[in-house]
C-alpha cells in the first residue's frame, strides 16, 4: 500500500496545498494520503487570533474531505493529528517510525515543497527519513525550476541514498500562508481556500476576520454552510440551491430567499443526535415522540434555528427550512419550493416517480407537492417506517384543495 504523508502547519490549509496533494496522488498512484498538521514550537510568537492546534486540524480535515470529493476517492485522504497529540517537537523521523509501526506493510512517500527539499539534509535524523520514506518534491513557486530541483534530487540520492521523485505541478500556486492571513484580515482570501475551510474561518473568527455572520454574501454563506457538512453532500446542497432559485422564479416566490433557504437547508444534517438534542434544548424546539427517535427529522428544525440565530435569516427562510423534510398543511410558496427543490435537484439519484415529479414541479406546483408527499408516504410504508403526521396533513390538505 502506497501512502503519502503531507505535513505542514496548515495555518490555514489552502488551494496550493490541495493542488499539490491532488497532483502527487495521481503521479505516484497513492492508495492513501495523510495530511498531518505539525505542532507549532511553544516559543513561537503567534498573532492575536491565530488558529489553535485543534482548529488547524479541523480545517485540514475539511480540506482532506474536499480532496476526497475532488479525486472521487472518498475516504483515502485523511487528516491525522498524531503530531499534535505527541508531546514535544514535531520530528518527521518520529512520525515515520510511528507510521511504520502502525502500518508495517506501508510504502511511505513524504510530500514536500521545493524549499523543504533544499533544507532536508539539515533536518533532525535526515538519513532516517530518507530510509523510511520516498521523497516527492514539487515546485512551490515560479523560481523553482525543474532543473534546480532535479540537481538537488540527484545530490540527495548520492549523499543519502534517498529515493527522490520530482513532481511537476501543472499550475504553480505561489502562495504563502502569511500573505493569505493578511488577505483574510482585509476581507479577501476566499478564492484561495477550499470553501468549507473559508467558511470555518469566518464562523470561528480566525485570523481577525471579524465577519458579521448575519450579513454574509451568498458566497460566504455557502462556505459557512458547507463547512458544517461532509463534502459528499455539497453537490446535493448546491443542486438544491440552484433548483430552489429556478422554482422560485417559476412560481413567483423570492429567488434570493429561496437561494438562502437552499444554501442552509441541510447545514445540521451531520450533527450527532446528541448535538441535535442540545440545539433543540437551546432554542426551545419541542419534539414529538417520532422526532425524538428519528434523528433524520431533527436536522430541518435545528437547521432552521441555526439559520435564524447564527445567520440572521428572516422568518420565511426559517420556516421553509423548518418544514423541508415533512411538509405540513397550509404551506407557503417558498416552503413548497424548498420542499420540492430538495426532492428533485439534479444530483438526486434516480427513484421511481422522479422524472414525473421533476416535470410536474414546473407545470403544477401543488400537484407536484402532493405527489412528493405521496411518494414519501409510500416509501416509508414500504420500509415499515412510521410516517410523520405533518406529511399526512400536507397530503390531506393538498387533496382537499384539488377536490
Ligand atoms: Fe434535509
Ligand atoms: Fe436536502
Amino acid at each position: 500500500m502506497r501512502i503519502g504523508i503531507y505535513g505542514g502547519t496548515f495555518d490555514p490549509p489552502h488551494i496550493g496545498h490541495m493542488e499539490a496533494a491532488r497532483t502527487t496522488m495521481e503521479a505516484l498512484g497513492l492508495d492513501q494520503l495523510l495530511l498531518i498538521p505539525a505542532a507549532l514550537p511553544p516559543h513561537k510568537q503567534l498573532p492575536p487570533r491565530a488558529a489553535s492546534a485543534e482548529e488547524r486540524l479541523t480545517m485540514t480535515a475539511l480540506m482532506a474531505d474536499g480532496l476526497g470529493l475532488r479525486t472521487g476517492r472518498g475516504n483515502v485522504v485523511k487528516a491525522d493529528g498524531m503530531e499534535l497529540a505527541r508531546a514535544g517537537k514535531s520530528y518527521t523521523s518520529d512520525t515515520l517510525r510511528q507510521l511504520h509501526e502502525q502500518i508495517p506493510d506501508g510504502e511511505f512517500w513524504l510530500l514536500m515543497g521545493a524549499d523543504m527539499l533544499f533544507t532536508l539534509p539539515s533536518w533532525h535524523e535526515s538519513e532516517v527519513i530518507a530510509k523510511l520514506a520516498g521523497i516527492a518534491a514539487f515546485a512551490r513557486s515560479k523560481s523553482d525550476t525543474g532543473t534546480v530541483l532535479e540537481e538537488q534530487a540527484r545530490r540527495l540520492r548520492a549523499d543519502f541514498g534517498a529515493n527522490v521523485q520530482v513532481i511537476t505541478l501543472p499550475k504553480v500556486i505561489d502562495l504563502s500562508s502569511t500573505h493569505l492571513r493578511t488577505l483574510l484580515q482585509d476581507g479577501g482570501g476566499a478564492d484561495l481556500l477550499w470553501p468549507p475551510v473559508y467558511g470555518y474561518i469566518l464562523m470561528h473568527g480566525l485570523y481577525d476576520t471579524h465577519a458579521d455572520l448575519t450579513r454574509l454574501t451568498d458566497e460566504q454563506l455557502r462556505a459557512c454552510s458547507w463547512s458544517m457538512i461532509y463534502a459528499k453532500r455539497i453537490p446535493h446542497v448546491k443542486g438544491t440551491e440552484e433548483e430552489a432559485v429556478r422554482l422560485a422564479k417559476r412560481w413567483g416566490a423570492d429567488p434570493e430567499l429561496a437561494r438562502r433557504a437552499g444554501i442552509l437547508h441541510d447545514c445540521t444534517k451531520y450533527f450527532t443526535l446528541d448535538e441535535q438534542l442540545k440545539l433543540c434544548d437551546k432554542y426551545g424546539i419541542v419534539l414529538d415522540d417520532l422526532e425524538k427517535k428519528a434523528v433524520k427529522l431533527l436536522h430541518s428544525k435545528t437547521g432552521a434555528e441555526i439559520a435564524r440565530h447564527v445567520f440572521g435569516v428572516c422568518d420565511e427562510i426559517h420556516d421553509a427550512i423548518y418544514w423541508h423534510t415533512t411538509g405540513k398543511a397550509n404551506m407557503t410558496t417558498l416552503e413548497k419550493v424548498l420542499y420540492l427543490a430538495d426532492y428533485i435537484e439534479p444530483s438526486r439519484s434516480d427513484f421511481e416517480g422522479l422524472a414525473r415529479l421533476r416535470k410536474l414541479s414546473y407545470e403544477d406546483l401543488d400537484a407536484a407537492l402532493l405527489l412528493g408527499c405521496e411518494l414519501t408516504i409510500r416509501d416509508m410504508e414500504e420500509r415499515g417506517m412510521p410516517v410523520h403526521i405533518n406529511t399526512m396533513r400536507a397530503r390531506d390538505w393538498l387533496k382537499g384543495q384539488s377536490r
